[in-house]
């Protein structure tokens, strides 16, 4: 891939926001005036880049509660560069408030981002994003218009901190949901735990989605070099809100836009770096969705074949021991970039001007038992594998750094939950006809199926089988699983039970082997009997019949294709065909 350096223009290039703002005419006196009454002075409106700054802000949005604050450090830094700032919110999706799933919801802020963008006098656009499913929504709605555009990351809060120990969010909750099944934790202990748990501003601090994708943030070039680990509350992020400030002024100037950055390397890049990190399996959808806004052709065997032999170097929650505020301290994600300079493509092109390698060579490891070295990996699997055969023809994603080595080849009967309701009514009933080397299969908790796709793919194990002391099972679903969470876990079945996959016809008593090495994932049962048992199969109805959820339940893709509404896949661009008035 070669690809030239962005310069600086020579002649002036006219700035897109000058057709709102630039103009003599009774439409500029419109645009402006109203403009005027938060107190901008007009040489504000004369030639100067404007700055559109994204915000996921929310209250119900609690891993993006400290946006405000960071947004006033992008306004700086804008001002700063000779730049006009202009905040504006979007919808935003919070993950441990909104039901029955944030990711219900991701495409819907994608539009409003897309819209918002378009429709408004933005020259260049800062995203800011943190909670889970803000990241991908405001990086795909931001690229089917393809402005200059610079993300920051809320960062993640300061470790959890309970009775003497390190606790990760996300991560804990398992935890103490399994200690209550058995007994071992009271009522009193959670509400001490969440405490501890959440105890700064910021995101979940574990590698869990978010942070994940932070992380695909900075290694598709979309952001600084350390955007992704700087906790929340370190006065270094803030210094970053505002280098970003700065910086997109400077990327309005030479005309960097996204489409320049996010390219198939790049993706390739983070999909690398996804397994150096031990990445959440929620970053497959959101990447394939982002690469299809770009018209860049990423499919699931990308994954497999770049994830396939990447050893997971972060010892991080879910999968190891320390946190991001360690991974900060240890030397962050340029670290990791560097141990992985054989493998990416180092000239890809960042939002600072410079090339990821160029970003990342000299970066310096401070705590080796955080991030190992490559000849030394934490773990030798970290990429995600992708599973096919009769059960999922269009494949399913395992996370091997986060599962049970020996149930990785795993052969056993089927215990089979036909929805979420049924999970939740029998999964812990006493005479549940089940044993340790059973699958347990759930249905219907797909895209379609939920609606909207939940992270319920790691569902807790039977209660009287956790008081026997069993850890993990192997479990299948056609639904997501948080990135926090861990265990033997086959996700995102495709096609989904709802609209008829295979996973729909599997029964109780039914045989399925999982081998994650020979990436198969087979139910042996008769073509013939599958065949009679699609017959007699019949479509859940729909959800509703009105609204967004109707809309989305009619338009959106499978899990192999990312997700995303089909009519939303590709580009409109940053033209508006019309003025206003
Ligand atoms: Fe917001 Fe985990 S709940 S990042």
């Amino acid at each position: 891939m070669s690809r030239k350096s962005p310069k600086q223009s020579k002649q002036p290039r006219k700035l897109r926001s000058e057709s709102w703002f630039g103009r003599g005419d009774r439409d500029a006196l419109v645009h402006r005036s109203w403009m005027k009454n938060q107190g901008f002075p007009h040489d504000l409106f004369i030639g100067k880049p404007v700055i559109g700054i994204c915000n996921t802000w929310s209250e119900v949005t609690p891993c993006n509660a400290h946006f405000r604050e960071l947004a006033e450090h992008i306004k700086a830094g804008v001002l700063e560069a000779g730049g006009f700032p202009l905040e504006f919110p979007v919808m935003s999706t919070g993950e441990p408030v909104m039901r029955p799933t944030a990711m219900l919801y991701r495409n819907q802020v994608a539009m409003d981002v897309e819209e918002s963008i378009r429709a408004n006098p933005f020259d260049g656009v800062v995203l800011m994003m943190g909670c889970d499913k803000t990241t991908p929504a405001l990086l795909m709605g931001a690229a089917s218009v393809d402005l200059p555009t610079i993300g920051i990351s809320g960062g993640p809060m300061l470790n959890g901190k309970f009775r003497g120990q390190d606790i990760g969010s996300g991560t804990m909750v398992w935890q103490v949901t399994e200690k209550l099944k058995t007994g071992e934790f009271t009522e009193e202990d959670m509400i001490e735990v969440e405490s501890c748990q959440s105890r700064s501003a910021g995101h979940c601090m574990t590698m869990g989605t978010a942070s994940t994708m932070a992380s695909m943030v900075e290694s598709l070039g979309m952001g600084l070099p350390t955007n992704a680990a700087i906790p929340a509350v370190d006065s270094r992020r803030k210094v970053l809100c505002r280098l970003v400030g700065r910086r997109i002024v400077e990327m309005v100037r030479e005309d960097l836009r996204m489409s320049r950055i996010l390219t198939k390397e790049a993706l390739e890049n983070a999909i690398m770096v996804n397994g150096a990190i031990g990445g959440s399996t929620n970053a497959v959808v959101h990447l394939l969705a982002i690469a299809g806004r770009l018209g860049v052709k990423l499919t699931l065997d990308d994954w497999d074949r770049l994830g396939r032999d990447m050893p997971c170097l972060v010892n991080l929650m879910p999968s190891g021991k320390y946190l991001m505020e360690d991974f900060y301290y240890a030397g962050g994600l340029p670290v990791v970039i560097r141990e992985l300079g054989k493998f990416i493509h180092r000239k890809a092109l960042t939002v600072n001007g410079r090339s990821l390698w160029e970003n990342c060579k000299d970066a310096v490891n401070y705590n080796p038992k955080v991030i190992t070295p490559i000849a030394k990996p934490f773990k030798p699997q970290g990429g995600i594998a992708v599973l096919r055969g009769n059960l999922a023809p269009d494949g399913a994603v395992l996370k091997p750094s986060a599962a049970t080595p020996k149930l990785m080849k795993h052969k056993g009967r089927a215990v089979v939950f036909t929805d979420i309701d049924d999970l939740h009514k029998r999964i812990d009933d006493p005479t549940l006809d089940v044993k340790a080397d059973d699958i347990l299969v759930l249905q219907n908790c797909g895209p379609k199926g939920y609606p909207g796709f939940p992270e319920v793919g790691n569902f807790a194990l039977p209660a009287k089988l956790l008081k026997k002391g069993v850890t993990d099972m192997v479990r299948i679903s056609d639904a997501r699983m948080s990135g926090t969470a861990y265990g033997t876990v086959v996700l995102h079945t495709s096609p989904e039970a709802a609209v008829g996959g295979p996973l729909a016809l599997v029964k109780t008593g039914d045989t399925i082997e999982l081998d994650v090495a020979k990436r198969k994932l087979v139910l042996h049962v008769s073509d013939e009997e599958l065949a009679a048992r699609r017959a007699k199969w019949k479509a859940p109805k729909p959800h509703t019949d009105r609204g967004w959820v109707k809309l989305y339940c009619d338009t959106v893709q499978q899990a192999d294709k990312g997700v995303d509404l089909d009519f939303l896949v590709g580009s409109s661009g940053a033209g508006v065909g019309r003025p206003s008035h």
